[in-house]
């Protein structure tokens, strides 16, 4: 007879203890969008359930972290001005430092990541100083290792570049090294690819490109070799985290990550993957909890060690009640 797989699977708890992927609040890491200059929240339309916040609401988001088990924040920044040179994010009173310093004062054991990215303070919304209408790589990186420090000096425990320039790590990790910050952690978006999925957050943050898009420094989704080569670079670069954006149309990369690099891999459920759950959940379409549940746990089992997802506070909570 040949052997009977269905044995394993026969009852709860058969299942329970066969069970090859474990899914905790520990894994999560919550994406929060902290606005300067306003005191009330702002709901974003695009992703429901999902809000601008005062930095005066930061410390509520910490306790609810807490009270559910998710030990780490990721934080984005909109600014009240926007220039051509992305000043306000190296203000060491900007926005990013201010929501670090609420955070840290409510939950210091509370992990603060910040992205580092100068799109949403850029008045031309593009991830790099522009000469003429090209994304300069090189002088970019001065104004990236700068934002990272002001985030360093107001505690931030890990620095996240996203602008997706090269030699963004290794631009911060030496600045970080000069400046008494070799503590800092550098979460790299390695494999970050030009994708739709982030249409709900270029609304959320105000940070979509004036003209063109970001196909020349952002991976194009057809290059799975291509990014193995800046994962690998990343690292190379002092990397302590590498990461793969978006989540779920990208398992493969994920998948690839694992095999390549023994640094921690994170997954970035980006802001389109949760919208389109919510769409579909609101209608009754899907069912929310299961969804998310069960694309959470696919991002484990494809080798990633943290996952960013919008859904942390609430998908936590659903583990809890388990
Ligand atoms: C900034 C940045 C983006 C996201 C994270 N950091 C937007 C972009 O590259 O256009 C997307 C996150 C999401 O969609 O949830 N460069």
């Amino acid at each position: 007879m040949p052997n009977r797989l269905r044995r394993l699977r026969r009852t709860e708890n058969l299942r329970s203890i066969f069970k090859e992927t474990s899914l905790d609040p520990g894994d999560l890491i919550y994406p929060i969008f902290v606005r300067e200059g306003i005191t009330e929240a702002e709901p974003i339309d695009s992703m429901p359930g999902q809000f601008r916040l005062p930095v005066s609401g930061v410390p509520e988001v910490a306790r609810e972290l807490r009270e559910v088990g998710v030990k780490s924040i990721l934080v984005f920044g909109l600014p009240q001005t926007k220039d051509e040179h992305a000043t306000s994010s190296r203000a060491p009173n900007g926005v990013v430092p201010q929501a670090i310093r609420a955070l840290k004062d409510t939950d210091p054991n509370l992990v603060v990541m910040t992205d580092v990215c100068v799109c949403a303070y850029m008045t031309h919304g593009h991830c790099g100083v522009l000469h003429g209408e090209r994304v300069d790589n090189d002088s970019t990186l001065p104004l990236l290792a700068e934002m990272a420090l002001t985030h360093a000096a107001a505690g931030a425990d890990v620095v996240a570049p996203s602008s997706m320039m090269d030699e963004q790590v290794g631009a911060l990790r030496f600045a970080l090294n000069e400046t008494g910050y070799s503590d800092v952690a550098v979460m790299a978006y390695s494999a970050k690819f030009s994708s739709a999925f982030y249409g709900p957050f270029r609304d959320a943050a105000d940070s979509a490109p004036t003209f063109g898009d970001r196909a020349s420094y952002q991976h194009d989704y057809s290059n799975a070799r291509h990014a193995r080569r800046e994962l690998l670079r990343d690292e190379d670069e002092g990397a302590d985290i590498l990461m793969v954006k978006p989540g779920l149309s990208y398992l493969d990369i994920i998948v690839r990550a694992r095999e390549i690099s023994d640094l921690p891999i994170a997954a970035y459920s980006v802001s389109g993957e949760y919208s389109m759950i919510k769409a579909a959940a609101e209608r009754g379409w899907l069912d929310e909890r299961k969804i998310v549940l069960e694309t959470l746990t696919a991002f484990r089992r494809a080798g990633a060690d943290l996952i960013i997802t919008y859904f942390a506070k609430e998908a936590s909570k659903w583990l809890n009640a388990y």
